[in-house]
C-alpha cells in the first residue's frame, strides 16, 4: 500500500499559518506531489458547521471546556475518517491547518483540562492517524494577537469567540507549543514566523524537504 505524508501547521492566531499552508501546498504541487489542503475545525461539511458553532454561534457563549474539547474532537474524528485516512492510503500529501496539538494547547493547557483526559479523547478521535511533521509557527504572542485583530472581517459580522481571550491565554498557548517541540523534537519543529512571508516559507520548506 502506498502511504502519503501528513503535515500539520500549528501556532497562535495571527502567526500567518493559513497563508503559509497555501504557499507550502503550491510549492509541493509545483514539485509534482498530489496535495490536499484542509483545516481544523472544519474540512468536512459536518466539521465546517462545528467550526461555525464553536467560533461564532451565540449558543457557544459560556460553553464549558469539556463541551469545547468534544466538539473540536468531533470535527477531527470526521475529518480523519472522511478525508485524511483515504488520502494517505492513496499516497496523497495532506497539509492540515491545525490538528490535535491545538486541543492539547487550547483545551488542555490554556483552558486547564487534565492532560491525560485530553490524550484519551485524542485516541478516540484519531487513533493512530498522527502527523509525520508538525510545524509550529512561533511569534511573540502579543504581536500575533495584534495581527489577528487587524485581519479584515465581514462588516457587522459576529466576534470570533476563540479570539476574545485575555493575553495570558495566548501566552500559555505559545509556551505550550514550545514545550511540545522540546518533548517531541522529531515530529514537532518550531519555525520562526517573524519576517516577510517568503522568508517564513523558506524556513518551512527546509523542514518539509526532510520528510519527503
Ligand atoms: P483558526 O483556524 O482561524 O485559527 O481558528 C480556530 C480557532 O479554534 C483558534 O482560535 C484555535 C481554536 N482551536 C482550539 O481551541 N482547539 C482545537 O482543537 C482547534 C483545532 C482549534
Amino acid at each position: 500500500m502506498t502511504t502519503g505524508r501528513f503535515i500539520t501547521l500549528e501556532g497562535s492566531e495571527g502567526c500567518g499559518k493559513s497563508t503559509q499552508a497555501a504557499i507550502l501546498a503550491r510549492r509541493l504541487r509545483d514539485a509534482g506531489h498530489p496535495v490536499i489542503e484542509t483545516r481544523e475545525p472544519g474540512g468536512t461539511p459536518l466539521g465546517e458547521e462545528i467550526r461555525h458553532l464553536l467560533k461564532f454561534h451565540a449558543a457557544s457563549r459560556g460553553m464549558c471546556p469539556e463541551a469545547e474539547l468534544l466538539l473540536f474532537s468531533a470535527s477531527r474524528a470526521q475529518l480523519v475518517r472522511d478525508v485524511i485516512r483515504p488520502a494517505l492510503a492513496a499516497g496523497t500529501l495532506i497539509i492540515c491547518d491545525r490538528f490535535l496539538d491545538s486541543s492539547t494547547m487550547y483545551q488542555g493547557i490554556a483552558r486547564g483540562l487534565p492532560h491525560q483526559l485530553v490524550q484519551h479523547v485524542h485516541t478516540l478521535a484519531v487513533g493512530d492517524t498522527l502527523p509525520n511533521l508538525t510545524l509550529v509557527l512561533d511569534m511573540d504572542p502579543e504581536k500575533a494577537r495584534l495581527r489577528a485583530m487587524r485581519r479584515p472581517r465581514p462588516a457587522g459580522g459576529p466576534e470570533d469567540r476563540m479570539e476574545a481571550e485575555p493575553a495570558e491565554f495566548y501566552r500559555n498557548v505559545a509556551e505550550g507549543y514550545r514545550a511540545l517541540a522540546a518533548a517531541e523534537p522529531r515530529r514537532v519543529r518550531i519555525v520562526s514566523a517573524e519576517g516577510p512571508p517568503d522568508e517564513v516559507a523558506a524556513r518551512i520548506w527546509e523542514e518539509v524537504r526532510h520528510v519527503l
